[in-house]
């Protein structure tokens, strides 16, 4: 079986209104590119315009970047799973490493985040990756695995079929700096066996895992080319179109 290839923006806490939409038609103008899944990461406020401008488009779909692990009540400021679904929110990056190190979101917080996520029929991007000092210590498969274990390994090997694993080191995101090929291929491919270990080499196999890291149209080729990356989460290139697009093109 060929694994679905996904490109995922994940715009972060950039565009105003008007330019979000502007850049949702841009890239919704040229969808679908053949063969990959785009999908579209905006603030939660943006959702629902972006929403009609695709209007179930096919090849293009609207993820949000977060969503709250409770089902409703007194939480003031927080958004749920099903709010999401209701604006059409189809896919939620959960365990985004800016939410790790900026808001405190631990192994065991999203791990009910993904279960209420998916409660709701939402497709959990569901991020690991480790930071340079980990690098450095040669310890980030073992840092990976832990993430993996304390979040998204607990569910059946039916609803973990349904989510997407993103691997981001740290290390290269927002720096400029990328994982070589070959980095990036090997973390993949061990995130795959940790995949098969837990469900067996169908459910690996069939595993969309996507690399994050300053994935730009210059590198995008090389790192697509990799047997285990199959695709990418990207942040800064995704607030241009023509780059979101070039690197949806490189596959
Ligand atoms: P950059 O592509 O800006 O490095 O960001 C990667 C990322 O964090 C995607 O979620």
């Amino acid at each position: 079986m060929k694994r679905q290839q996904i490109v995922a923006g994940n715009w972060k806490m950039n565009n105003d209104l008007a330019e979000g939409k502007a850049l949702a038609e841009a890239v919704a103008a040229q969808a679908p590119v053949a063969g990959v899944t785009l999908v579209l990461g905006t603030p939660y406020i943006h959702l629902s315009a972006v929403a009609d401008i695709l209007d179930g488009a096919a090849g293009i779909h609207l993820s949000a970047q977060n969503c709250h692990q409770e089902e409703s009540g007194a939480y003031t400021g927080e958004i749920s799973a099903s709010m999401l679904k209701s604006v059409g929110a189809e896919y939620v990056i959960l365990g985004h490493s800016e939410r790790r190190e900026y808001f405190g979101e631990d192994e065991a917080l999203l791990a009910a985040k993904v279960d209420k996520a998916l409660e709701h029929g939402l497709i959990p991007i569901f991020c690991c990756g480790e930071k340079l000092d980990i690098r450095e210590a040669g310890t980030h498969v073992e840092l990976v695995q832990k993430q993996l274990a304390g979040s998204v390994f607990h569910l059946s090997a039916e609803d973990f079929g349904k989510i997407v694993i993103a691997y981001e080191p740290v290390w290269a995101i927002g720096t400029g700096r990328t994982a070589s090929p070959e980095q990036a291929q090997e973390m993949h491919a061990a995130i795959r066996k940790m995949i098969a270990d837990k469900y067996g080499a169908e459910v690996a196999e069939a595993t969309s895992i996507l690399y994050g890291g300053s994935c730009k149209p210059s590198n995008a080729e090389e790192l697509f080319s990799q047997p285990d990356v199959d695709g990418g989460l990207i942040g800064g290139a995704s607030l241009k179109a023509e780059d979101f697009l070039a690197i949806a093109g490189s596959f």
